[in-house]
């Protein structure tokens, strides 16, 4: 910084600072000592001012500001080029250093942020480490552990899948025991490390209106079990063809799904997440879906995703309750 704006700052800070301080003791002289009735003559809407003086505690936290503003801007850099009366430090490379590349000394906030996580690291590295050694059907039982993982799951997955887990419209369920890339502890944490990308293809082009309407029903009635709307114009059994010849490769002969793939079991429709009427699987299937879960190896790393899938996996499997009655 040149000395010009060094000088710039540093005078018009300093120079607001004092002339505040002058406009605060300035306006205090003038003032009567005791209260009164008497108003200052304005009234908007019927509200008027009480011609008093700034109550003692209001004024004494006026000069609080301005005694605290000066104290920053000694310990702190604020003033041009002035660094600062407090010692500073930061980690380049992991390795702690008291002069920065530019030679300089003192505090500065840019390394603040690393300097924050490098002490989560230190501090809570090895708790990650100690329970990314035990297996996760073992770290789900685990209370403390649960916790952790909770709290990463509160800030890095319930965007999506909600703060409750119970996901939302294009978001799986995580608390329910129906799993579309499948259930077991190690295929949690290879969603949660690797992320997935299912395909559906868009079928509008290639069966036509008639065709994705008499699929949807078959998917409706045939293959779900439930009644078909009234003007549903649609023929189940055209549908149950389509179905045979174009969508078994991926949902299965018994519409059970394929977890390899993530094509999802369409015999339960509590557990689709694009909607089970008659409309919206009508848009499901014209236009296909491509539903992504991102990989969370690169930013998390390894110990972090072992915690979510155990505290995923615990979620579904919480001991029920007994009955009370
Ligand atoms: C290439 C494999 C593949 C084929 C072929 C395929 N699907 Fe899918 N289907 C998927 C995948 C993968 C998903 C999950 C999409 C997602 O989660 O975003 C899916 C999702 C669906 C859904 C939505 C379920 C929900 O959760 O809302 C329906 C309904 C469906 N498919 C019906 C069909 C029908 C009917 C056909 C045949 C016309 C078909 N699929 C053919 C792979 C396939
Ligand atoms: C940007 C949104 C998004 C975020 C953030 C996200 N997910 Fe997902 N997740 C998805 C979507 C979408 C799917 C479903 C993919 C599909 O269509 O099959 C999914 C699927 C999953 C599944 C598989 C569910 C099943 O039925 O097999 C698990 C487990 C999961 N997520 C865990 C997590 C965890 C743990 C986190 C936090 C680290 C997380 N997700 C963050 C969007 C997200």
């Amino acid at each position: 910084m040149s000395i010009f704006w060094s000088l710039y700052v540093t005078v018009l800070t300093l120079g607001t600072i004092i002339a505040l301080t002058w406009l605060l003791l300035a306006t205090q002289k003038g003032q009567r000592k005791e209260t009164t009735e008497e108003t200052v003559g304005h009234s908007f809407d019927g509200i008027e001012e009480y011609d008093n003086p700034l109550p003692r505690w209001w004024f004494m936290l006026f000069i609080g500001t301005i005694v605290f503003s000066l104290g920053y801007l000694a310990l702190y850099p604020g003033l041009g080029d002035w660094r600062g009366l407090l010692p500073g430090y930061a980690y380049v490379d992991n390795e702690k250093q008291t002069q920065f590349a530019d030679g300089r000394t003192g505090w500065t906030g840019v390394h603040e942020w690393e300097k924050e996580m490098a002490r989560a690291e230190s501090r809570f590295g090895p708790i990650y480490a100690r329970y990314a050694a035990m297996p996760i059907e073992e770290v789900a039982q685990d209370a403390q552990a649960l916790k952790m993982g909770g709290r990463l799951f509160a800030s890095n997955c319930s965007v999506c899948h909600g703060s409750d887990a119970k996901g939302a419209y294009g978001f799986p369920n995580l608390t329910d025991d129906y799993w579309r890339w499948g259930g077991e502890a190690q295929a949690i944490k290879t969603t949660i490390l690797g992320g997935r990308h299912a395909v559906m293809p868009a079928w509008g082009e290639i069966l036509g209106e008639q065709g994705v309407r008499d699929v949807s029903a078959f998917v409706i009635s045939g293959i779900s079990g439930r009644k078909l709307p009234e003007d549903a114009k649609a023929d189940p059994a055209a549908g149950q063809k389509i179905f045979a010849a174009n969508c078994v490769a991926c949902h299965g002969a018994d519409a059970k799904g394929t977890v390899a793939m993530g094509a999802p079991d369409l015999t339960l429709p509590a557990a689709y997440i694009y909607g089970s009427n008659f409309s919206q699987l009508q848009q499901t299937i014209r236009y296909g879906r491509q539903g992504q879960m991102p990989a969370q190896e690169a930013m998390q790393g390894n110990d972090k995703v072992h915690l979510l899938a155990a505290y995923v996996y615990s979620l579904s499997r919480k001991e029920q309750p007994a009955p009370s009655e």
